[in-house]
């Protein structure tokens, strides 16, 4: 059998009193999506980190295609093609895609020849991978997606053959975790290894090949996804029988607290981004706001001002009429006593305008 793209064997760590790697041996095969669960503070990061050269290992050893490897830096990292995508991305903002994908390179972004390969490399790349983006844009403009996809596209351009994505879909819309699966899945169908870290069960089922589980800085299971189940992972998570269910008492709303009517707002090149929006929030109640993300390539700009409709919070009534002064934006932000105590119930309120069906994740 071919060697494992990558093995852990016996790594240990501990940052003084916290031992956030125990004895932990792991192999993952080359060409599949490898999962690692755990609870918050179960060591996955830590793991993650030994293997980019961010930290050293007490103990252990870490072979590399089935080589005993020594990785003290990123660059080591670089060189035994493992790369990361941040989970804060390590992107300069003020520099566009391009630059941002040769920055640190040999040669650097001043060599025009080398751009114009950079260039071409980015755009194949970006067709294989499904990670397109505009190689002229500011990062500065991106959306946080399509900033991750520059951040794979910057290791792919590296040479990486495994890449590690740590809680990847944190700081992704579903819409755009989905875009992620799809990339990871031509990552694996290309013959790369991707090591996803996340603590969300669906995503270990919907993207993954091969599961760890790990908890209090031990690997209690290595398992084929399709061979679990959501409570197995849970359990083996956690250590003990979990309902996945959530116990949910019924809503005992009460009176109006705010109540907003046909709400018009503006951006700042006169775009209407809120259409005719209507609806209110009682006391004692969770109010969830759902909609479609933008469509890539979208930029969205701040908001004015609101350009017609009606918000009354409690009492106060402040009619919205083409006024830059009545923003409600702070004043219902600005009661966290209420917010506390508001934990009750959960109800969703859907634009009356939106032409998307409602998302569920
Ligand atoms: N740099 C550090 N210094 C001290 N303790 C740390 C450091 N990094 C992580 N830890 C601790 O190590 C344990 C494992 O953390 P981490 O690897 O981040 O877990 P996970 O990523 O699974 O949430 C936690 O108790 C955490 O507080
Ligand atoms: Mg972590």
């Amino acid at each position: 059998m071919a060697p494992a793209a990558i093995e852990l064997r016996g790594i240990d760590k501990r940052f003084g009193e916290v031992h956030a790697n125990r004895d932990v041996s792991l192999a993952v095969r080359r060409g599949t999506i490898h999962g690692i669960v755990g609870e918050n503070g179960a060591g996955k990061s830590t793991l993650m980190g030994i293997l980019y050269g961010y930290y050293q290992p007490d103990r252990g050893e870490i072979l590399v295609r089935g080589r005993p490897a020594v990785i003290r830096s990123a660059q080591d990292a670089l060189a035994a093609r493992i790369g990361m995508v941040h989970q804060h991305f390590m992107l300069v903002e003020p520099f566009t895609v391009l630059e941002n994908v040769v920055l640190g390179m040999e040669g650097g972004f001043r060599l025009r020849a080398g751009l114009a390969r950079a260039r071409a490399e980015l755009a194949r790349l970006g067709r294989e991978y499904h990670l397109e983006v505009d190689p002229d844009a500011r990062v500065a403009d991106l959306s946080v997606g399509q900033r991750q996809r520059v951040e794979i596209l910057k290791a792919l351009y590296r040479d990486a053959e495994l890449l590690i994505l740590d809680e990847p879909t944190a700081v992704l819309t579903p819409q755009e975790a989905d875009h992620l699966f799809r990339v990871l899945a031509s990552l694996r169908r290309e013959g790369k290894t991707v090591l996803l870290i996340t603590h969300k069960l669906r995503e270990i089922r919907e993207v993954t090949d091969v599961v760890t589980v790990m908890r209090q800085g031990r690997v209690v299971a290595t398992l084929a996804t399709t061979e679990t189940t959501p409570e197995q992972l849970a359990e083996l998570m956690v250590g003990r029988t979990v309902s996945l269910r959530v116990d949910k008492e019924p809503a005992r709303p009460g009176d109006a607290v705010l109540e907003v009517t046909d709400l018009v707002v503006a951006d700042s090149l006169g775009v209407e981004r809120v259409k005719r929006v209507s609806f209110t929030v009682r006391r004692g109640e969770i109010v969830g706001v759902a909609a479609r993300a933008p469509s890539s390539g979208t930029t969205t700009r701040p908001p004015t001002t609101a350009r017609s409709g009606s918000a009354a919070l409690r009492s106060r009534r402040a009619s919205i009429d083409r006024s830059p002064s009545t923003t409600f934006g702070p004043a219902t932000a600005r009661s966290p006593r209420r917010r506390s105590r508001a934990a009750t119930s959960r109800r969703s309120c859907w634009p009356a305008s939106s032409t998307g069906t409602p998302i569920s994740s």
